[in-house]
């Protein structure tokens, strides 16, 4: 018997990298579930691509900041067993950092770009192991590796998405559910103008179509993770190499050296 192929949950697929991705995975003959606020482009894009591919497509209407919302679609990933792949893309931006920032505005990003991708990581884990596969595709940025180039909680929010993919997939490797991190730089897509940046204004931006298909390039090699625009991968690897190495360095009964009271040199009186 052929296997149904596995139906892909698509957050934040009413525009830019989401509903690129939506377009592929119906090309590839995948049925789609398409998670946003904005219920009418979900339905324009649901219909085009019903029409062009005949794949069947469920459009939900959630704001992944609302409790209420955000626990409806945990509910589906939960329950719906015809789910074997989650696209959690959903993200924001927001302009300003700590010196002139709007807390409310930067609880709502951390809501978004890191409750809800927990959440929603959390919810379709149990079900994806039970059955031994599926797949959870993580949406981070390169800032998530440079919190210093961008101000407020934008950076440390996409350092977090990295942080909780490897830590799924060191819970989850060899028990046949794959996660990939995927770090984009900057993406020609309306993120820019919603945090009131003109994308015109930047260089080295990749255009939306040649990022998800690199990134589904990644996720077709089973690629932990995944940087578009990085030409030598070797640097990914010996950065990621150089964490691994301190490991073992941090289970030390005593404060390493420099830190030790009672050394003359130790001290700042002795600067
Ligand atoms: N573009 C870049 O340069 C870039 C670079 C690195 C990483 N990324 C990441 O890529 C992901 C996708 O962003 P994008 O560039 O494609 O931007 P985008 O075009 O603005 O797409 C964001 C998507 O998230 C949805 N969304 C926003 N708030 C939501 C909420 N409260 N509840 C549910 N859905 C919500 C939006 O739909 P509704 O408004 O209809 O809800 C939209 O579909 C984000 O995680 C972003 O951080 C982007």
């Amino acid at each position: 018997m052929v296997r149904q192929l596995p139906t892909v949950l698509v957050t934040g697929a009413s525009s830019g990298i989401g509903a690129t991705y939506a377009d592929r995975f119906a090309r590839r003959g995948h049925d789609l579930v398409l998670v946003a606020r904005d219920q009418t482009r979900l339905e324009e894009l649901a219909s085009r691509l019903r029409a062009e591919t005949g794949v069947k497509i469920d459009v939900v209407r959630a704001d992944l900041t609302d409790s209420a919302d955000l626990a409806r679609v945990e509910t589906r990933l939960r329950d719906d067993d015809s789910i074997g792949v989650l696209i959690n893309n959903a993200g924001v931006s927001a302009p300003g950092g700590f010196a002139n920032g709007d807390l409310d505005v930067m609880d709502r990003l951390i809501r978004l770009n890191v409750t809800a991708v927990t959440r929603l990581a959390g919810a379709v884990v149990p079900r994806f192991l039970a059955r031994g596969d599926g797949a959870i595709i993580n949406i981070a940025s390169v800032l998530g590796l440079a919190p210093e180039i961008s101000l407020g909680a934008y950076g440390p929010s996409k350092a977090y998405v990295l942080a909780l993919s490897q830590s799924l997939q060191a819970e989850l490797g060899g028990r046949g559910v794959y996660v990939q991190a995927v770090l984009p730089a900057a993406t020609r897509t309306e993120i820019w103008a919603k945090s009131g940046r003109d994308v015109n204004t930047l260089k080295g931006v990749m255009e939306v179509d040649e990022l998800v298909d690199a990134a589904l390039a990644g996720f077709d090699r089973r690629e932990a993770v995944t940087i578009p625009p990085l030409p030598d991968a070797g640097q990914w690897e010996k950065f990621n190499a150089a964490r691994q190495a301190m490991l073992p360095n941090f289970a030390n009964e005593h404060a390493a050296e420099r830190y030790r009271t009672g050394n003359p040199g130790n001290s700042i009186a002795a600067q």
